[in-house]
């Protein structure tokens, strides 16, 4: 079985990881195996690895690809920004291209960017050959709705959920969704989280960061200085077009965060998009940015110094390491909405809506809007809240590698010629509930 993983975009990457190293296990199992039993010996899974490049920088791509272990791309589309339509259709040409010269048996698509749609649309109407063969299409990270269309993400998941040919779904909003929308039940698995299965594996790593230091968010203790201990601190993220592309939009939500931020260190990796608004609306003075960037004591440490700490965007290990030891994250992602709730971090999501309302029912996220006066509250609530979250069901770590079980019993069960041994060694009952 061939396999091709398309990524183009930073939460991508994240997503994706754990399922390539799921291949790589099935493949050392089945070098292990065939050593003892050779007659017994199953089909490797070749894997390609493509980049669309919608995200091409080292902050939004390159780091991540370190941090996560990531292979180099096997094929690298070079597409970068744009508008959608701009971004979409040059993915869509390139992307014909590499599947009519790879013809993989399956492509693996993960999210809601763009580069997600474009692959998927692709896929959905290639021809191998003249009876119409193509590969199978997988969705990872199917089913969620925010049921708001003016998110270019929601039409990215509804259209990609609606062409692909298997669902893999991360929590029970997304069953029920696919199949109020006349999705075939057959289609459906409910395998849970592979971006938490990488925060599960990574997070350990993320401790090492030495992000707290750099930020100047240790404060040393003792007479010696000789332990440290943490400074509370709140973390910011806001990239969304619809936050940030419009001033008054931005400065209410900014407005928000004031009365936090007089308080407490709020860190604010910003999305290039968002550093751009920053200079464009002059903000920059407002946020107390530049000043406060590198003012530390001689020991390294803010000691109390509070306003906003304005950054790059970091990598993986590091952000996990603030969210991990932050008292609040404040953010309009979706995934990080995800990652707080498995932390066990309060979140503040300045949206109106969430398409992961698990997050919100068994997690620590609270959506507050984008009025100053309904983030200033759900602030000051989420301050108070204890920082226990639960786990959503099948949020283990294992998501990735149920997703492969399930792709490797699917090819099988297609190829009826293989032998039924095959199967059988694969299937995992139990590890993926359906509704
Ligand atoms: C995309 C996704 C969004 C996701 C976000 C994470 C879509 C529709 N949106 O939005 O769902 O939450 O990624 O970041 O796919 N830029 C750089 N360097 C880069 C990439 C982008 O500077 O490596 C800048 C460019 O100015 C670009 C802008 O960021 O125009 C936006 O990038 P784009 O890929 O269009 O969308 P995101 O807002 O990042």
């Amino acid at each position: 079985m061939k396999i091709l993983t398309v990524v183009g975009a930073r939460p991508n990457f994240m997503k994706a990881a754990p399922i390539l190293a799921a291949i790589n296990e099935h493949n050392e199992k089945l070098a292990a195996d065939s050593a003892d039993q050779p007659a017994r010996r199953g089909e490797t899974i070749r894997h390609m690895l493509v980049h669309t490049g919608q995200h091409y920088d080292e902050f939004m791509s390159g780091s991540f690809f370190s941090d996560l272990n990531l292979p180099k791309p096997d094929i690298h589309l070079g597409i970068g920004s744009g508008s959608h339509a701009v971004q979409t259709a040059e993915i869509m040409k390139k992307f014909e291209q590499v599947l009519l010269t790879e013809g993989p048996d399956v492509v693996v698509l993960v999210g809601d960017v763009n580069s997600t749609l474009a692959c998927a649309l692709v896929a959905s109407k290639i021809s191998f050959d003249s009876i119409g063969s193509r590969p199978a299409i997988v969705h990872v990270e199917a089913g969620l709705r925010s049921f708001d269309r003016s998110m270019p993400e929601e039409i990215n998941r509804i259209l990609t959920d609606h062409v692909s040919d298997v669902l893999f779904v991360t929590e029970e909003s997304g069953n029920r969704n696919l199949l109020n929308e006349g999705v075939s039940l057959d289609k459906i698995y409910f395998v849970g989280n592979t971006m938490i299965d990488s925060l599960i594996k990574f997070r350990e790593k993320a401790e090492r960061s030495d992000i707290l230091e750099k930020l100047g968010l240790l404060r040393q203790e003792g007479k010696n200085g000789e332990s440290n201990s943490i400074i509370p601190y709140a973390l910011l993220t806001l990239h969304r077009p619809s936050n940030v592309d419009n001033c008054d939009i931005f400065q209410n939500i900014l407005g928000g965060l004031k009365e936090l931020a007089t308080e407490y260190p709020v860190v604010f990796p910003a999305h290039p998009r968002t550093q751009q608004r920053i200079k464009e609306f002059g903000l920059e003075f407002g946020l107390g940015a530049t000043e406060r960037k590198h003012e530390k004591n001689e020991r390294g440490s803010r000691n109390g110094c509070n306003g906003i700490i304005l950054t790059d965007p970091l990598g993986y290990l590091d952000f996990l390491c603030l969210m991990k030891h932050a008292m609040l994250v404040v953010t309009d992602s979706g995934g990080i909405q995800e990652e707080t709730t498995i932390l066990g971090t309060p979140c503040v999501t300045v949206r109106e809506n969430t398409e992961r309302p698990v997050t919100v029912e068994s997690g620590t996220n609270t959506i507050a809007g984008t009025k100053t006066d309904t983030i200033k509250g759900a602030i000051r609530r989420q301050i108070g809240r204890k920082r226990k979250g639960g786990v959503p069901r099948n949020w283990d770590g294992q998501a990735a590698a149920r997703i492969v079980d399930i792709l490797v019993r699917r090819h099988y069960e297609k190829s009826s010629s293989r032998p039924s041994f095959i199967s059988q060694a694969v299937l995992l009952e139990d590890r993926c509930p359906c509704p």
